[in-house]
């Protein structure tokens, strides 16, 4: 089936994630769409979706590449009725729900790795950017979740820079993946995580993260603005930061930076 408005709007009736569906050929940054709908007013389940971006954001002011016709480039806006401390875990439930249906593709070797990547067979194959606004009394506005994953993307259409370190659902399966179908099963799946979360909190959420987290018990090191902090990772804590234990036994609380593991 096409990967339009309507067809999508057809899938997603009755829905929670995806109430309000806006579906463009071409935008800048979904990101930036939603944000500005949910300045307007626009309600929790409010989805923006593209075919293409012109400047896809990713985290620390990267470029997300964002080619027509091949991938999915989504944002969701949220109203969670949470501190905003908490909002890092709409990051890792994300992940979850990214990693959850991937694995149930049969696809093998799905990782999560801190903060915001989902990974096949070490690679690159979904990244999440989710940015937030608060109210002046220090209460979460909304929250939009910025999920893109590379489904249909050929191996020679990446960019120099993230070729060898990335992938798409279509170099790891061989077969051609319906744009249309995997958009509404990632609704299903973050739809599924979120109601947890209000339910039953965090804990579930942080115990699934680390199923998928190859870092885990491992001599990581992770640099954040040209500082490099190295240490076991032992966990993540309650409001998403990566918990490390440094050489002297003292455990760490990093809430930003790029953690790989330590080759020997
Ligand atoms: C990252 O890994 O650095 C995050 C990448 C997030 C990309 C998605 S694509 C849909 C949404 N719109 C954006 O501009 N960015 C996010």
């Amino acid at each position: 089936m096409d990967f339009t408005e309507q067809a999508l709007a057809g899938r997603l009736s009755g829905r929670h994630i995806g109430n309000s569906i806006h579906f463009f050929n071409e935008v800048e940054s979904t990101n930036d769409i939603a944000f500005s709908l949910a300045i307007h007013g626009a309600s929790e389940g409010t989805v923006v979706i593209a075919n293409r971006q012109t400047r896809g954001k990713g985290r620390l002011n990267r470029l997300w590449q964002s080619p027509s016709n091949c991938n999915l480039y989504t944002s969701i806006v949220l109203r969670p009725e949470t501190d905003p401390v908490f909002a890092p875990q709409i990051t890792l439930l994300t992940g979850v729900a990214v990693a959850e249906l991937l694995s149930r593709r049969h696809l093998a070797d799905v990782t999560l790795k801190w903060p915001n990547d989902v990974q096949i067979g070490g690679k690159k194959v979904c990244g999440i950017l989710t940015e937030m606004k608060t109210t002046a009394d220090r209460r979460i506005d909304f929250v939009i979740v910025g999920i893109g994953i590379n489904i249909n993307m050929r191996k020679e259409d990446f960019d120099d820079s993230f070729r060898e370190s990335s992938t798409s659902i279509k170099e790891e399966t061989g077969g051609d993946i319906s744009r249309l179908e995997f958009a509404v099963a990632l609704y299903d799946h973050f739809e599924k995580w979120i109601a947890i979360w209000i339910q039953q909190g965090f804990s579930p959420v942080g115990e699934a993260w680390l199923t998928y987290s190859h870092m885990v018990g491992k001599r990581i090191q992770v640099a954040s603005h040209g500082n490099i902090q190295t240490g076991e990772m032992t966990g993540i804590d309650d409001d998403g930061s990566l918990l490390i234990s440094d050489d002297s036994g003292t455990i760490r609380k990093i809430l930003a930076g790029d953690a790989s593991v330590v080759k020997h």
